[in-house]
């Protein structure tokens, strides 16, 4: 279970905190949604949980544990906004192999049915899947490095309904297994199969 402890985040570059003592917990085998408007410091908020920035004040624990930057590197797996801009293997084999060569052929098929392009053959270049098939394809590459925690920032935005409906299905199935925190701006969609809905707000947190 991994907990925020009055995180505080103000960079020097910033007139004021982007984040202000924000706490709470994610439960294991569940989906979190904070919700909130564009320039709200969701982004922010997922960079310090996976360990790309440090908090100025607070901590991030697991458990009782406070981790460090290396350590929530580790255990959190987070995809981007539009990840699919990031893509670059060749082919979906090279993609999901990218830093970790050891990775077998069963490993990937085995993450690739988890996400269900299990019928795309390996040596398809990324580019040429549909949207919600690269969005299922950027999903995949944090799964298969076994994290604890999946971070997703805005995993609707620019899919059409059909698309969307793909990856909430998805995201439905995923947190069976891992613990799932999504950041959005849209309210209405994901809030239906979240655990807890949080709103950020001038860089608070507060339950909904
Ligand atoms: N390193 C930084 N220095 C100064 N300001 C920053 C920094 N990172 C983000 N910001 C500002 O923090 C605010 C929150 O940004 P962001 O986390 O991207 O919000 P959201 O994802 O909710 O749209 C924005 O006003 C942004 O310009
Ligand atoms: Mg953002």
């Amino acid at each position: 279970m991994l907990s925020l402890v009055e995180v505080t985040y103000h960079p020097p570059a910033a007139p004021r905190p982007i984040l202000h003592q924000v706490s709470f917990t994610v439960p294991p085998q569940s989906l979190t949604l904070i919700v909130g408007v564009s320039g709200a410091g969701k982004t922010t908020l997922l960079e310090l949980i996976a360990g790309l920035a440090t908090p100025t004040q607070g901590q991030i624990l697991w458990q009782e544990q406070a981790l460090q930057a290396t350590d929530l590197q580790e255990l959190a797996g987070l995809v981007f906004q539009f990840p699919e801009r990031h893509f670059c293997g060749l082919t979906l084999l090279e993609e999901l192999r990218l830093g970790h060569p050891e990775l077998t052929l069963e490993q990937v098929q085995q993450v690739l049915n988890t996400v269900h392009l299990g019928e795309v053959p390996l040596h398809q270049p990324p580019h040429h899947l549909s949207g919600g098939q690269q969005r299922r394809l950027a999903l995949a590459v944090q799964l298969i490095r076994q994290p604890y925690l999946l971070l997703l920032d805005e995993p609707l935005a620019g899919l059409d309904w059909s698309m969307r409906q793909q990856v909430m299905q998805l995201l439905q199935e995923l947190k069976n297994t891992w613990s799932l925190l999504v950041v959005s701006h849209d309210t209405r969609e994901l809030s239906g199969m979240a655990d807890q809905v949080w709103r950020l707000e001038e860089g608070k947190l507060n339950k909904l």
